[in-house]
């Protein structure tokens, strides 16, 4: 039957693409259903265009300051419309690669809206398709905005991290609503393109989940750029009109109306669980409304997995790949590596960067785990002078008795590349010890994890 496959995947997003890839790849017949454009968010409005934009800001970045290196830039000159076309085409690559992905592996791709019926079908239209092994829930989230203070997003004063990929101009004026991984990046952009941006944040710091001192020196560090940076605020009412949206925000025990162009909301994502037949099938959700599945992937219906941003926290494109090879493995019959879930890096490609692996170290407080921090600041590192990154710092959370390297924080130039030896190290339980014993190439960044390392251990080495 035309219809008929081992394995049906609902979301042709990172973790759904990966995912058929695997499952063609263990000779299982595969469909994906994607209602949009393959690569999901990831590649279409999210992680590739904004990792493209932010390096058009870090080149403006460097212009300006190219003076001091020897090189005359003159004045420079931004254009956001430009570089938001060069970002469009960097997705469109990375799109047509995955479309040419699922052909080279005789994926079937099914364009359109699936909703799930019982007995392992997918309805898409008028036809239905059906799993004789699995169907593979990865439909992935969406923007949201906070219309009970009055800014639902309307696309053009109250805008989400969707429109603002899209716009031919920077605002002038704009105030970011979450100073999570979304707010931190569209700041780093736009202040770059010359917009006056507000990041506003309700908890008492930006970039929350990461370790108090990566908060601190990237709040120090917005600063000095001209971000104002406003944290533990409340955002009490939001009023867009034609072209301008004021807000009143709480802060300080103080209320102050700000005034901006355009308000980009960046206050968290909701999951796509809606109108795709969950309940028709037995697919439960949780109380915070994702999906809820086994360490096998498997949903409460036998023969439905889910995977990705709908399966839970961490919504991170990574975590959804790695989910869509294990659990195609799983389906296959394989008995894949456990997905160690305290082991996912996460990483913010603001400048400068931010990245982390395990806890921070107020967790380990909270656990009375008993640890030592070593630092290394990049101040003290030959490479990060002669490049001028000297912002920022490694930070190891060493366990005091068998040197597990409990949690590793970065920040600075390269944080998203060098955090990597750290997630290694501690997927394959390497000591704090063991991380040092290997030769760091000299001059570098990476040494300065080194250094954090001897630190922990009383051992630095200033370079
Ligand atoms: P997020 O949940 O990471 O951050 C949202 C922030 O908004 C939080 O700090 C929260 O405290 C704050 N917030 C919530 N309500 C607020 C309010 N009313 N007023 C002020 N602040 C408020 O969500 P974000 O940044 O929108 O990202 C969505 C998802 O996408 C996350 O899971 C994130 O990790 C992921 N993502 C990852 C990226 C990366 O890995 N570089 C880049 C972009 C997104």
């Amino acid at each position: 039957m035309a219809n008929q496959f081992d394995v049906i995947i609902l979301g042709g997003g990172p973790a759904g693409y990966v995912g058929a890839i695997r499952s063609a790849q263990l000779g299982m017949t595969t469909a994906v259903i994607e209602r949009d454009k393959l690569g999901g968010v990831c590649v279409n409005i999210g992680c590739i265009p904004t990792k493209a934009l932010l390096h058009s800001a870090y080149i403006a970045k460097l212009l300006r300051e190219a003076k001091e290196f020897g090189v005359d830039a003159g004045l420079v000159k931004t254009d956001y419309g430009v570089a938001m076309q060069r970002s469009r085409r960097v997705s469109d690559q990375n799109s047509k690669g995955v479309e040419f992905l699922m052909k080279k592996n005789k994926i079937t791709v099914v364009k359109g809206n699936g909703v799930l019926q019982p007995g392992r079908k997918v309805k898409v239209g008028s036809d239905i398709y059906e799993a004789s092994r699995a169907v593979i829930i990865a439909t992935g989230s969406r923007v949201k905005g906070l219309p009970q203070i009055g800014l639902e997003i309307n696309k053009t004063t109250v805008i989400s991290s969707d429109e603002a990929l899209f716009l031919e101009k920077a605002p002038a004026t704009l105030a970011i609503i979450g100073a999570g991984a979304v707010g931190m990046e569209f700041a780093d952009i736009f202040s770059a393109f010359g917009t006056t941006v507000t990041l506003i944040e309700a908890l008492p710091r930006i970039l929350p989940l990461e370790d108090a001192e990566a908060s601190d020196a990237l709040a120090k560090s917005y600063k000095k750029r001209g971000i104002e940076v406003i944290a533990g605020a409340k955002v009490k009412q939001g009023t867009p009109a034609k072209d301008k949206v004021t807000l009143e925000v709480e802060a300080n025990g103080a209320t102050r109306k700000i005034e901006v162009a355009a308000v980009l909301m960046a206050a968290g994502r909701a999951v796509n669980t809606e109108n795709i037949g969950l309940a028709e099938c037995g697919v439960q959700v949780s109380e915070r409304g994702f999906i809820k599945v086994d360490p096998g992937l498997q949903t409460t219906a036998p023969g439905y997995y889910a995977i990705g941003d709908v399966a839970g926290p961490p919504m991170l494109a990574h975590k959804g790949m790695r989910e869509g090879v294990n659990v195609t493995e799983l389906v296959a019959g394989k008995k894949p590596h456990a997905i160690r879930y305290d082991n996912v890096p996460s990483v913010t490609y603001c400048h400068p960067e931010v990245a982390s692996i395990g806890l921070t170290e107020d967790q380990c407080k909270e656990r009375k785990l008993e640890y030592v921090a070593g630092r290394f600041p990049f101040s003290a590192n030959g490479r990060a002078r002669g490049t001028g990154e000297t912002e920022g710092f490694v930070k190891i959370l060493r366990d005091k008795k068998y040197g597990e390297i409990l949690g590793a924080h970065l920040v600075g130039g390269h944080a998203s590349e060098i955090i990597h030896e750290l997630a290694v190290a501690r997927e394959n339980e390497y000591t704090v010890e063991e991380v040092e014993l290997a030769i760091h190439a000299h001059p570098t960044m990476s040494e300065a994890v080194a250094q954090a390392a001897l630190d922990s251990l009383g051992r630095v080495v200033d370079m």
